[in-house]
């Protein structure tokens, strides 16, 4: 369904100079900045996936989803969207594909929202039959008659993240672009959008590709997951294979009667293992103590017997590495 092939986006913008003298100095400066957004991607989408896009601020992920629905024209390569290049055939394009940008809205904000669906309907040529049963599925999954009749400017943000995700499903796009579709929700909002998603993806197999910064979206409606940093793709996966490749690190948290008497327990010499491999840190108040350890060099099993060597322990709690550690870990030192 999606074929991004070699995509590189430069931008070039004036060059910028510090202070007023260099705001003035720009003016009549011709130098010029290049900025490498994206920088040789490439990965094909099957239809019907939700592919998770991820990546820190700047990374580059909104140019890309600009190059695919066509907004940007690539530098370098191509996107085809089921067959169409959608920087060469913009119009025909706007109907495969449906688009939310969680960061601005795409209604029109003095229109009441039936208004701007009615609109919409005629803009992409949707048929009465058609848009009858899409809105009756639509109304269901986003509880959209609510404010139905109300202004874009005067609906909350989660309402209105709900009217965006509405609308771009009009037209019942083959494919969808969510940009931040849950930024600034409560959680109850953002459980509906999720679950929206979902039933959507699963009842007309829409191809989903979704960038957040919210790793509870990824977990919840993602199997893969793409992940860029400074323009460039660095991993291409399984979720749980990024799980299993990066997230070691596990943890046992062990409720136990004396904390003297185990917090310096010198666990690399009696299972033998480097002293890098664990971390013990107690909580005096709790009674409790915790190893984060590496699951590739010690089992949770062995360390818990040395700890029941020593005192009683009362009740044991194994958490894995949360994925959101993993996503900070790779953002920070890369793959
Ligand atoms: N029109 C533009 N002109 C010049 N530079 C741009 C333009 N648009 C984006 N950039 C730069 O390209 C890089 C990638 O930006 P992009 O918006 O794609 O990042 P992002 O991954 O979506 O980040 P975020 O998570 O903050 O939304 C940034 O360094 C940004 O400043
Ligand atoms: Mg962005």
């Amino acid at each position: 369904m999606i074929e991004v092939k070699n995509v590189t986006k430069e931008f070039i913008s004036p060059k910028k100079y510090p202070g007023l003298k260099g705001a003035i100095k720009g003016l009549f400066s011709n130098e010029k900045e290049k900025k490498l957004a994206v920088d040789d991607i490439s990965f094909s989408i099957k239809k019907g996936e939700i592919v998770g896009y991820i990546g820190s601020n700047g990374a580059g992920k909104s140019t890309t989803i600009k190059m695919m629905t066509g907004i940007l024209t690539p530098t370098k390569g191509e996107c085809l969207i089921n067959g169409v290049n959608p920087s060469k055939e913009r119009k025909k394009n706007a109907q495969n594909i449906g688009v939310v940008f969680g960061q601005r809205t795409q209604l029109w904000w003095d229109l009441p929202l039936s208004e701007s669906f009615t609109i919409l309907k005629e803009i992409y040529n949707v048929g009465d039959e058609e848009y009858k049963e899409r809105m009756e599925f639509l109304n269901r999954v986003l509880e959209l008659e609510e404010f139905w009749t109300r202004p874009v400017r005067n609906l909350s943000l989660g309402q209105r993240m709900r009217a965006d995700l509405g609308a771009a499903l009009i037209h019942n796009p083959k494919v969808l672009y969510l940009d931040e579709p849950t930024i600034g929700l409560d959680l109850v909002v953002k459980d509906n959008i999720r679950s929206a998603i979902r039933e959507i993806n699963e009842k007309y197999q829409t191809t989903v590709i979704l960038t957040t910064h919210d790793i509870g979206d990824i977990e919840e409606l993602c199997s893969r997951i793409i992940i860029i940093d400074d323009g460039r793709k660095i991993y291409d996966g399984s979720l749980s294979n990024l799980k299993e490749q990066y997230g070691t690190m596990r943890k046992v948290s062990m409720e136990v009667r004396n904390v003297e008497e185990v917090v310096s327990l010198d666990l690399a010499e009696s299972l033998s293992v480097p002293k890098n491999t664990y971390r013990i840190t107690a909580d005096l108040e709790q009674s409790s103590v915790m190893v984060s350890f590496d699951k590739n060099e010690l089992q949770v099993s062995d360390i818990i017997a040395q700890f029941m060597k020593k005192t009683d322990v009362r009740d044991i709690k194994i958490q894995e590495t949360e994925l959101s550690e993993i996503v900070k870990e790779i953002y920070n030192h890369g793959i």
